[in-house]
């Protein structure tokens, strides 16, 4: 991996797919789509990472299920404090300990709830809970940035950047792959101070489909893929990975 050639930090890894189960399913259909899962992706490619998120009521069920390789667990969200009084609120210590490996955070069915302090901070507890957070940027505007930038600055550890255009989740309305190359090229300008890690991932997200996939996943700068309701099939995330 170099530092002058970002895109080549893929060549050493596979993608990851990230199933943003959001409240699709009840916590019985979420426990038998896992299971439906772990005996159809032990076929995919060894090196790719699959990663389910379901809601916080699921994951509870989920998690002492057997482990199977490259599936690993995430959350869609979680608090910005450490344990305490906080009525509502999911730590990402709980999260971990229910051996989640990702959490998204700052998705825009979130973001409007939340402060950049915010964000930041569930970052923070995220990463000290050796947790990766997924940051979702909606524009890649340095504001959308910032928190992870911030968090960064005292907290060494890998961390996704998932852009999501609020214009293509769920409506099957899905931006070009140039101008997805071309948004990619601009967070990596904003992440330039951090460019020296080479552990920061780029995903997409928004209407990822069997037929939306292929241009998207030919991109040289993209490391995965964010997959909201397609995920939810378990066929149609199969094709998608194996688009
Ligand atoms: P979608 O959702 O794939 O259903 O558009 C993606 C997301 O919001 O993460």
């Amino acid at each position: 991996m170099s530092t002058s050639n970002p895109s080549s930090r893929l060549d050493m890894q596979g993608k990851i797919y990230v199933a943003n189960w959001k409240t699709h399913l009840s916590v019985s259909q979420s426990c038998e789509l896992i299971a439906l899962f772990k005996k159809i992706l032990t076929q995919l490619h060894p090196q790719d990472e699959i990663v389910i998120c379901p809601t916080y009521t699921a994951l509870g069920k989920i998690a002492p299920m057997p482990k199977t390789g490259s599936l690993h667990l995430g959350a869609q969200d979680c608090s910005a404090y450490a344990p305490g009084a906080h009525t509502g609120q999911v730590t990402a210590q709980t999260l971990a300990e229910l051996g989640c490996r990702y959490c998204i955070v700052g998705h825009s069915e979130t973001r409007q709830y939340t402060t950049n302090a915010e964000i930041e901070d569930k970052i923070t507890q995220l990463i000290a809970c050796n947790i990766t957070p997924i940051v979702c940027v909606a524009q890649a505007k340095a504001q959308e940035i910032q928190p992870l930038s911030s968090a960064l600055q005292t907290n060494k550890a890998p961390v996704v950047i998932a852009y999501e255009p609020i214009s293509a989740i769920g409506t099957n309305l899905v931006p070009t792959a140039q101008h997805v190359e071309e948004i990619f090229k601009k967070i990596m300008g904003l992440m330039s101070p951090f460019e020296h890690r080479k552990d920061y991932r780029l995903m997409y997200g928004g209407s990822v489909s069997r037929a939306t996939a292929k241009p998207l996943k030919d991109l040289t700068l993209l490391d995965g893929l964010l997959i909201g309701r397609a995920s939810t099939q378990a066929q149609e995330f199969v094709d998608i990975i194996m688009a």
